[in-house]
């Protein structure tokens, strides 16, 4: 795929769907007593992976091009699977489906892609062996023995929600509440949970009974996904860009406030809530950037922007510290190892990693190269959006961003 320069970005942009927030209605639709309507779902690969892997567990979807119709099967009427699940490369469905199937009166056994494969499961698999499950092994292919659970309190340094998840599906099933103690991280499945009456408190969690799911959910779009054309936007002169309905869920929104804090011109507009989430619009113009430093809580925030923001450091004024981004190295490729050998051949010399620690060195020159993106949907759209703000790029594995954003080209080019 070959990405030249653009030209400034103009009126709107339509952005896909949360996929953080696609996955739990999904989840939680099909424990639900009756029908849901999941309007305006992603349609990428992870979420169909949910998708196939709750229907392998007895579950009723009806897919239309814009909504899901999911039947639900009540709390306890999933039914023990005869294939083995495939979460595809994503570990927001394997880990959050671990916590679900650890609860069931049968075995699971999960598949994934090279990538997953790769991918750290003792995370889930230790509280919820704690809580009385077994695993045949700790990396995929794997079979979760289900069990009866216990209440546990878990504490983790780690700030992942698909840790936090996979206890919380978990925990709904057990035989006591269950505590988790965790760095702040996105909170979809908490508002989600309350939303279907389940009593959290913080984030202990009291067994449930049965889920009163909404009869509609619907899904705002992915701030995720904006990141791409915020940062494009923010830096290609002349630029005034409209990006609607779009999650603006305070644990998802530190690129904003990262990219505010470097001088960007980002306006929300029409703000609301729904479910429990905040939604907006997103109204943006080009602007300088100056370097900035973040670390430590602000960056479970921006864990998945972390590419797209170091290509709007290398063309800030003055260098950016980004610390504490150790995670990194464990997403869907090594994104640490990937900015470092990939992004350095955009911009010679602008990206270094020391540690858990990305240094990056603003207004470096840029020049047209070939590079790989590692099969990492984020890692080739940054890359796309760094060649075009400047000199253009060439992507080997450029399909990989069907995962969480299948028209991303189309947008691109138009
Ligand atoms: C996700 C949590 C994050 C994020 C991933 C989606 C989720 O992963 O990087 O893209 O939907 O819960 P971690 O839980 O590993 O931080």
């Amino acid at each position: 795929m070959l990405i030249t320069k653009r030209d400034p970005l103009k009126g709107e942009i339509k952005i896909p769907s949360d996929k953080s927030i696609t996955h739990r209605a999904i989840i939680l639709g099909s424990l639900g007593d009756g029908s849901v309507e999941v309007r305006n779902y992603l349609a990428g690969a992870d979420c169909l992976s949910t998708i196939a892997c709750m229907e392998k567990l007895g579950v009723t979807i009806e897919r239309a091009e814009k909504s899901l119709l999911i039947h639900g099967a009540g709390l306890h009427g999933l039914k023990a699977p005869t294939e083995i699940l495939d979460a595809g490369n994503s570990g927001t469905t394997l880990r959050l489906l671990m916590g679900l199937t650890a609860a069931q009166p049968f075995k699971t056994t999960f598949t994934g892609d090279d990538s997953l494969k790769k991918r750290p499961l003792k995370r889930v698999i230790d509280p919820l062996s704690q809580m009385g499950a077994t695993f045949s092994n700790s990396n995929l292919p794997l079979t979760v023995n289900g069990s009866k659970l216990r209440g546990i309190t878990y504490r983790t340094a780690i700030a992942s929600a698909q840790v936090k998840s996979s206890i919380l599906l978990a925990g709904l099933f057990a035989d006591a509440p269950t505590t988790i103690i965790i760095p702040p991280c996105r909170d979809h499945t908490e508002l989600m949970l309350k939303a279907c009456g389940v009593r959290l408190d913080g984030l202990t969690i009291y067994p449930a009974t049965k889920l009163q799911m909404p009869s509609v959910i619907e899904i705002p779009n992915d701030i995720s996904s904006a990141a791409f054309w915020i940062v494009l936007a923010t830096l290609l002169d002349g630029s005034e860009l409209v990006l609607k309905n779009i999650g603006l869920n305070e644990t998802r929104t530190g690129l904003v406030d990262a990219l505010i804090k470097m001088g960007a011109a980002i306006e929300i507009r029409n703000e609301r809530r729904d479910l429990g989430e905040r939604v907006g619009d997103l109204l943006i113009k080009s602007a300088r950037l100056r370097g900035i430093e973040i670390g430590g809580e602000e960056i479970p925030r921006l864990i998945d922007e972390i590419p797209i923001l170091a290509v709007a450091a290398a063309f800030a004024e003055g260098t950016t510290i980004i610390r504490d981004v150790g995670e990194l190295r464990v997403k869907e490729s090594d994104r640490l190892a990937a900015i470092v050998t990939e992004f350095n051949k955009l911009s010679p010399g602008a990206f270094k990693a020391e540690g858990d620690t990305l240094i990056i060195a603003g207004g470096k020159p840029k020049q047209f190269a070939a590079c790989k993106t590692y099969g990492d949907h984020r890692i080739a759209m940054a890359l796309a959006i760094m060649g075009a703000a400047a000199e253009g790029v060439e992507l080997d594995d450029s399909n990989c961003v069907n995962i969480s954003y299948p028209n991303f080209y189309g947008a691109l080019l138009q």
